[in-house]
């Protein structure tokens, strides 16, 4: 069962056809001779390539403060050329007073002073395209700090502004009668009612993350043309598209459609939740709103247009959004036509598979997305982020190399957490250390790890001299991980076989046209272990096999479509007993758990 990645491809496939057919019946009696390359339709440069995220405040401290900053990112940018990344997306970088860390703008229109400048980005910019390398933007439009001029004037009921927001009455309590309740039961994403009083404008405001992130008035001609100006503002300093965050909570249920007042969500009957806590409610009228995915198209008719007045490349929107998966489909557009994101993240590794999950688990998610995904559109795969423990944590140590190779060889755009590359775990960050929002709100000194996102947020890793290489200053804006003095990426260029070694094999492979256009088989060959086949006519096939659980398994090759023995290995996860350029001939091959071979075959 093979599926073509596009119509590029399939066109190309049968056309190949064809004149295979017509070729081999002139010279049928001399025996076929070899087809002639298929002629492959070039990819628009987001549609295969690496995109790496950078958590800023993590990844680089140039002057000593203990947070990262720009020029930090600025002096490491051949990193990303080292590794093979072809574009990164920065968590945002704006104005903030950091409740969320940057995800509570304060001013959209400027940069955070302990990030640095607008000349700051500007260089950015400017050196990272020298480089080849594209540069997306974090763009938040659901909410804005308590410190914006949004906020500010919408609560003092400034004309321009005074619907901005979402704010409503509070409705009478009927045990009390000095008291206001809240306009609804909704419950904040970090936790508590996600309604807020006002004392000053004697209104509650809806916040569906924390209190100082307050949401924005979707249902508002001004909003939506606020935030166009806001995404046309950094296209024109020379950004290359956004990743925009939190779709799904973008707009709530309308009044008017429930007789005056915010509906109730219907409760979950979950009794492990008090009627505070998220999961006490269906967010029914919260989530997933399919108003929201009008407003998400005519973002990308915005960037389509940018693009025909202003031309270069293509400006991209990739969606962020944790959803079922028709909810997550219709970001790539409505009614199987793909005028929504370029692409909306798929989560499915983080939220859908772990540890603890078997071969079939992993052909099944993913399948599940290359079966759900409109015609045409791109796929991509996440590993990991700053709201999610890290990979390896979430699965093993020793699946890093083979979870890596999964991203790199299945079709359309890899994805990398920055530290992915080197395989970094979770920090321990202690009680008195945390931090993050969400932890310090749902949870406590016994409970906060469950909630805390500050453990896939330490530092990066690229030494083992003073906090990793990562600041000259001991104290960190969080604790650097202590395994920094074995695991860093200085070190692993040094090491004979690291991960960090296989992530620039795999990258480079991915310049071979059998990965940005061939087509794939995927299948579990056992409870154990899996394999990826991506093969293209007249192209050498390379072929992924992955012992994704705790035990060892022999495999029979015979069973891999499209492979042809002798094989060779052209890489292999680190803890393999086979290296680089190893023979694969016998068909009955043992794989010990966690290893990944990625080998090369010749056409079939
Ligand atoms: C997204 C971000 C997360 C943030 C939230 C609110 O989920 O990734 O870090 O807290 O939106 O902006
Ligand atoms: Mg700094
Ligand atoms: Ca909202």
């Amino acid at each position: 069962m093979l599926k073509a990645v596009g119509i590029t491809v399939g066109v190309v496939a049968v056309l190949g056809l064809i004149a295979g057919l017509i070729t081999w019946g002139v010279l049928a009696s001399r025996g076929p001779p070899p087809p002639d390359p298929p002629e492959l339709i070039p990819l628009d440069w987001w549609q295969h390539c690496v995109l790496y995220q950078i958590y800023p405040r993590s990844f680089k401290d140039s002057d000593g403060d203990g947070i990262g900053d720009l020029q930090g990112i600025i002096s490491e940018l051949e990193h990303f050329v080292d590794a093979g990344v072809d574009a990164i997306w920065m968590s945002p970088i704006f104005k903030s007073p950091m409740v969320d860390f940057g995800y509570d703008i304060s001013d959209f229109y400027d940069i955070h002073d302990e990030y640095g400048t607008m000349e700051d980005f500007q260089e950015l910019l400017e050196k990272a395209h020298e480089l080849g390398l594209k540069v997306l933007l974090d763009f938040v439009p659901n909410h804005a700090s308590n410190e914006s001029e949004y906020f500010i004037k919408s609560e003092a009921r400034d004309p321009e502004y005074e619907d901005f927001l979402v704010w409503a009455d509070g409705l009478p309590d009927p045990d009390n009668e000095s008291n206001i309740l809240p306009p609804s039961n909704w419950v904040s994403q970090f936790g508590g009612s996600a309604w807020e009083w006002s004392e000053k404008r004697e209104q509650y405001y809806l916040h569906q993350f924390a209190i100082q992130q307050a949401d924005f008035n979707f249902r508002k001609q001004a909003v939506k043309d606020e935030m166009i100006n806001i995404m046309r503002f950094w296209l024109d300093k020379g950004a290359d598209g956004f990743r925009v965050d939190a779709l799904p909570y973008l707009i709530e249920a309308d009044p008017a459609d429930h007789g005056g007042r915010y509906p109730d969500d219907p409760l979950s009957g979950r009794t492990e939740f008090e009627s505070h806590q998220l999961g006490y409610t269906i967010p029914l009228y919260t989530k997933d709103l399919i108003e929201l995915y009008d407003v998400v198209c005519e973002w990308r008719d915005f960037a389509d247009e940018y693009l025909e007045e202003y031309g270069g490349d293509t400006r991209v929107l990739f969606s962020e959004g944790y959803a079922n998966v028709s909810m997550t489909m219709l970001y790539y557009g409505l009614g199987g036509n793909l005028n929504g994101a370029h692409f909306p993240f798929n989560f499915d590794f983080i939220t859908d598979l772990s540890r603890d999950s078997t071969a079939p688990d992993f052909v099944y998610i993913i399948l599940r997305w290359l079966t759900y995904m409109p015609y045409g559109g791109v796929p991509n795969w996440v590993f990991g982020n700053h709201d999610n423990n890290r990979m390896p944590t979430r699965f093993r140590d020793n699946m890093v190399d083979g979870l890596n190779s999964l991203n790199m060889l299945l079709p359309g755009v890899a994805v990398t957490y920055q530290g992915e590359e080197i395989g970094m775990k979770d920090g321990y960050v202690s009680w008195e250390d945390t931090v993050d929002v969400e932890a310090c709100n749902r949870g406590d000194e016994d409970t906060y790890h469950l909630y805390s996102r500050d453990p896939a947020r330490t530092p990066y890793h690229w030494n083992n001299s003073t906090s990793a290489g990562f600041s000259t200053s001991e104290d960190t804006w969080l604790p650097v991980a202590e395994d920094y003095v074995t695991l860093n990426l200085a070190q692993q260029k040094i090491d004979d076989r690291s991960h960090y070694k296989v992530y620039q094999a795999l990258t480079q492979l991915r310049k071979e046209e059998t990965l940005s256009h061939g087509e794939y088989d995927i299948r579990a060959l056992s409870e154990r272990t899996l394999f990826l086949v991506r093969s293209l006519s007249t192209h050498d096939t390379l072929v992924l096999l992955f012992n994704v659980s705790e035990d060892s398994d022999t495999i029979d090759l015979g069973r891999v479509t499209h492979l042809t023995l002798p094989a060779t290995v052209y890489v292999a996860s680190i803890h393999s007993a086979r290296n680089s350029g190893a023979v694969i001939e016998n068909s009955e091959l043992t794989l010990q758990s966690g290893e990944a071979l990625v080998l090369r075959a010749p056409p079939v």
